[in-house]
């Protein structure tokens, strides 16, 4: 287990990620959908694991996030829930799940948290959305919000590329985050915006700011794992660091797996009964 945190024992929860900002502690988050990947990057000390719908294009093959349902994601995060110990696990509301109304908004909330053991939704928004993350929060369900790049908008912003460069789509970005916030958010995610922006908006938060492609003036950070250990090698934007190169691993290992069984070299007689 990484050493790095301060308390690396301690259950994270929601409440304790803003005295880590309060403290100039950085929050380190990570993507994982199922139990084993959940179990590695729990053990290795993340502070909070999240469940994105990013599983639509990762884990599931889809072009957007826009496919993946309620049901997909419960059980994506039941299997994440079983293989972690410590880090605060966050789990998507996905499209289609809560913008329709806040009742509805609601009703999807209590049965992912309900059916997958979750700690925290997260949907993506701003004033469009107040009501259902306001109706969500007063029934007791943590929620982070998610600014910026929303991918369950893509087909509204028709590019992944960065958002909020012009002024008014910043401006409205800031009174997005500060509403968040007084609504009771306990974090909110800044997706691919410009780094003074961002770091902007941490600085006027008392909750912390988890930036993706936001630069190094956010709380913290979240990446998808198969993008920073180099599992999904086509993707390459500028924001991702590559700590790995696992798709290389594991052809590798693949490819001496497959000479040994076409030899006959594997088993040998310590690998039979
Ligand atoms: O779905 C996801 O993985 C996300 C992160 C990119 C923030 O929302």
């Amino acid at each position: 287990m990484s050493t790095n945190t301060t308390d690396n024992q301690r259950k994270v929860t929601t409440r304790r990620f803003i005295e880590m900002k309060q403290r100039g502690e950085k929050i380190a988050m990570l993507t994982a959908y199922d139990y084993t990947m959940a179990s590695i990057v729990d053990g290795a000390g993340m502070d909070a694991i999240l469940v994105g719908d990013s599983a639509s294009n990762v884990m599931a093959g889809n072009a957007t996030t826009l496919p993946i349902t309620l049901d997909e994601m419960i059980n994506y995060t039941k299997s994440v829930v079983k293989g972690v110990k410590r880090a605060l696990v966050v789990t998507d509301l996905p499209f289609g799940s809560y913008q329709g109304n806040s009742k509805e908004a609601l009703a999807s909330a209590i049965r992912i948290m309900k059916e997958s053991g979750a700690e925290a939704v997260k949907l993506e928004g701003g004033s469009e959305i107040r009501e259902s993350i306001e109706r969500i929060i007063s029934a007791g369900i943590p929620v982070m919000g998610h600014l910026g790049l929303t991918p369950q908008s893509i087909n509204k912003f028709g590019t992944y590329a960065v958002r909020a460069k012009e002024e008014a789509e910043a401006a409205k970005l800031i009174e997005d985050a500060k509403m968040l916030e007084e609504v009771g958010c306990f974090a909110v995610v800044l997706e691919k915006i410009p780094a003074a922006l961002a770091t902007k908006v941490s600085q006027s938060l008392s909750i912390p700011t988890i930036g993706i492609g936001a630069g190094n003036g956010c709380d913290g950070q979240v990446l998808v794992y198969q993008d920073m250990l180099g599992l999904n090698t086509g993707f390459s934007p500028k924001f991702l660091r590559r700590y790995a190169n696992l798709a290389q691993v594991i052809n590798d290992a693949l490819g001496r797996y497959i000479d040994d069984v076409k030899s006959g070299d594997f088993p040998n007689k310590d690998e039979q009964y």
